[in-house]
């Protein structure tokens, strides 16, 4: 495909100039890079369509640069092919453990490399969208900066809220991978999850197969938790977590994805397909100076006020008036979630507060949540 743009990287004169004649000739826009540091810059400034890479190089190797390239949300879709004269099982294994889409050895044969460039970029082209098209359901991120604001409840109550509508498929993604809780609150239990659909490594992940990692609640709502444990959290990579996204717009109107609270490569991931981003707050300085951060955060992303909501969720009895609230954070509260004592009940029970307390004002208010969501966020779009 003429015009693509294609980097090269490769400490060798003869070989850059080699490959790059060839590569020109056949239509595609090249740059070069000496080694992996100046790859990863070259990529930083201007991402291409693909990497085509040395292994050994002097400064940073392949290796290190496919590593460093799938651990950053911004770059861990770019295929990389690998060129190498080492050609032993174990260099080639290690290769794609890196994350390389393919290994190919040197001297190399033109053509297959050519045809392998064709099948990455085309595949690579499909998932990243042309822009226009949506491919599927809206993506919701529940944020929040700093733990205990009732992120994970509001998000597993609001995803049952939507479901309830009986309009919407709902799924909620958990990506708190050290201490996820959220299908605890739906008293689902021993779920498969991300961290074990890495470990089954499967070839072709279709729809099918991806399903049965997802477990439907009472409510409707279908969840795919993170990791059960916090030691396989880094089991789960940010390629994982772009797929999954993908996987389950398939298949939903809404994917809620509650988060921790952090703006690891993984959930700026999310924010990169999000809709549409809750912020939750306590009415509480700590969390307040917090969530102010967190607002702060998602205008350098550039991400649309207007696909924001803010929610300061009362956590507790006491805390800052709205008024004061509203002045801190230059901008009224969207939602106001009251104090409950039906929250911990509902937890400490495994059933969603709003399922088990319909009639309370905090369940009003999260329907509420729900609606604002739909707006901000319109289904179909
Ligand atoms: N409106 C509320 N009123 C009273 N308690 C609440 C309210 N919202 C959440 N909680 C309680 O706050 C605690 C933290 O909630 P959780 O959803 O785990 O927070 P986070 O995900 O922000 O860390 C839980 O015990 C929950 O029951
Ligand atoms: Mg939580």
């Amino acid at each position: 495909m003429p015009g693509e743009r294609i980097l090269f990287v490769d400490d060798e004169e003869q070989i850059r100039k080699l490959l790059s004649t060839w590569l020109t000739r056949h239509g595609y826009d090249v740059t070069m890079a000496n080694d992996g540091w100046e790859a990863l810059k070259a990529i930083r400034a201007k991402a291409p369509d693909l990497v085509i890479t040395d292994v050994n190089m002097p400064n940073m190797n392949g290796l290190e640069l496919t590593r460093r390239m799938r651990a950053d949300h911004r770059t861990a879709r770019i295929p990389v092919i690998m060129l190498s004269a080492r050609k032993q099982a174990d260099d080639v294994l290690s290769g794609y453990a890196e994350g390389a889409d393919e290994y190919v050895p040197k001297p190399v044969e033109m053509a297959v490399l050519e045809a392998k460039i064709e099948v990455l970029i085309k595949r690579f082209r499909t998932t990243k969208g042309d822009g226009a098209t949506k491919r599927g359901g809206n993506v919701i991120l529940f944020l929040h900066g700093k733990g205990g604001v009732g992120c994970t409840m509001l998000a597993v109550n609001a995803a049952v809220a939507l479901a309830a509508t009986t309009i919407y498929r709902v799924t909620l993604l958990d990506l708190n991978l050290e201490f996820g809780n959220a299908p605890m609150l739906m008293n689902l239990t021993s779920l498969r999850t991300l961290a074990d659909l890495a470990e089954n490594a499967h070839e072709q992940l279709d729809e099918a197969t991806f399903g049965t990692y997802l477990e439907q609640d009472r409510s409707g709502v279908r969840v795919l938790a993170g990791c059960d444990l916090p030691e396989r959290a880094e089991l789960v990579t940010v390629p994982a977590v772009q797929q999954a996204i993908d996987l389950l717009q398939k298949q939903s109107d809404y994917v809620i994805v509650d988060a921790p609270a952090s703006f690891s490569q993984h959930i700026l991931a999310v924010l990169d397909a999000a809709d549409a981003a809750v912020i939750v707050t306590a009415a509480h300085l700590p969390s307040l100076k917090a969530t102010k951060q967190t607002l702060e955060v998602l205008e350098k992303l550039s991400f649309p006020t207007e696909r924001t909501v803010l929610v300061v969720n009362r956590t507790s009895a006491a805390g800052v008036e709205m008024d004061h609230v509203a002045r801190f954070f230059n901008r009224k509260p969207d939602v106001v979630v009251p104090h409950t004592e039906a929250a911990d009940d509902a937890a400490d029970r495994g059933r969603p507060l709003s399922v088990l307390h319909p009639d309370s004002a905090a369940s009003k208010v999260i329907r509420d949540l729900a609606a604002r969501i739909a707006v901000a966020a319109p289904a179909g779009r």
